[in-house]
């Protein structure tokens, strides 16, 4: 489905703010803004603590679809909260032990580091790993800001050479992605095609398009081809569908994955169909930008957001 052009402007408009720390601050310093906000969060996230996420985690896999879990940060500004932020991760692999649940745990590297020291990230990164691989799980790295992708992917392969339970997500709006992956053909680990949720200078990616789908598709053909355990990650019906055609949904390697929240009829209907099909399931205080990002994505969120603000958040776990 097509965007107008109002709507466009509006996620651009959207995705810039939701970035600006004084804007978010002046709008979640109020108690009662942040309580009114927060609801609207509901609908994309399992909450803010981790046993109501854990827990929605396993209400899915007892549905029948395979499960990501994250605890939801980044651009960690100190090395005492990034230790946080690992003690939350090795908290969430042992609650995910404890349930009997074998979540996929997904991350991004500048929350466990990546902003303050590459070494840093990578040792937290390399810890988590062993930690997941004891306990049988799957680490996924995320793809941020396009600023960010040499040093992500920089950190993700020397990790990945060290643990084989690793895998990585690349953003077909950047160019370089193709790159990126035929890189990646001999290094371990797996990979997840997303299209992109960042807002990027002119210039430096292609937006949502023809052009945006066709690379998307080519990806997916390309990791398929490599042998990598493939995440077709996105909500897009048509995509979906063309990917279907081409043999890559139903593919042994392939999996799709989607956001909590978000088309749950669609993820309903896949699973029903035999496709393998994980729900990405998030979580934590820092929903503020997730937020921005999931009605910047769909504009006619903001109906919903409206909504759930004034009478009250709601949780889509029955949709799926
Ligand atoms: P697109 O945005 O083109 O939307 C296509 C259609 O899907 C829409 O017309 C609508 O019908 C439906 N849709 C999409 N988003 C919706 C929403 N929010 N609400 C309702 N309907 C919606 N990005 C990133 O930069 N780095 C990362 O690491 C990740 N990780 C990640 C993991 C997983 C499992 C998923 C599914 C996505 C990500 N993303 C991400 C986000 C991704 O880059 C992208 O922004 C979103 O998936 C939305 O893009 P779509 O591919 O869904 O298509």
């Amino acid at each position: 489905m097509s965007i107008s052009t109002a709507e466009q402007d509006f996620a651009a408009a959207l995705k810039s703010i939701a970035r600006n720390p004084d804007i978010k601050s002046r709008l979640l310093q109020s108690p009662e803004l942040h309580r009114i906000l927060s609801r609207a969060a509901r609908r994309f996230t399992a909450g803010d603590r981790r046993e109501p996420a854990v827990g929605t985690a396993a209400a899915l896999a007892g549905r029948g679809y395979a499960v990501s879990l994250e605890h939801i940060g980044e651009n960690t500004g100190s090395e005492p909260e990034c230790e946080l932020a690992v003690q939350e991760f090795s908290r969430l692999i042992d609650a995910c032990v404890k349930q009997g649940l074998n979540s996929r745990i997904s991350l991004d590297l500048s929350h466990i580091g990546l902003s303050l020291d590459r070494g840093l990230a990578l040792r937290n990164l390399t810890a988590l790993a062993e930690k997941a691989s004891a306990a049988g799980l799957q680490l996924f790295v995320s793809m941020e800001e396009a600023a960010k992708t040499s040093s992500i992917l920089d950190v993700y392969r020397e990790a990945a050479e060290r643990s084989a339970n690793l895998g990585i997500t690349l953003q077909a709006q950047l160019p370089r992605s193709l790159g990126d992956l035929t890189l990646l053909k001999d290094a371990p680990g797996a990979v997840r095609i997303v299209k992109g949720a960042y807002q990027e200078p002119e210039g430096v990616s292609i937006p949502r398009s023809g052009q945006l789908d066709a690379r998307y598709l080519e990806l997916v053909g390309l990791a398929l081809e490599q042998g990598k355990q493939t995440s077709i990650a996105t909500h897009d019906r048509n995509l979906i569908r063309e990917a279907d055609a081409r043999g890559y949904v139903r593919h042994p390697l392939a999996e799709l994955e989607m956001l909590y929240g978000i088309v749950p009829e669609s993820a309903r209907d896949w699973k029903e169909s035999g496709v393998s099909t994980l729900i990405y399931v998030t979580y934590g205080e820092e929903w503020y930008l997730y937020l921005c990002h999931r009605i910047a994505e769909h504009p006619p969120n903001l109906y919903d957001a409206v909504t759930d603000m004034i009478r009250g958040g709601s949780s889509v776990l029955e949709a799926y």
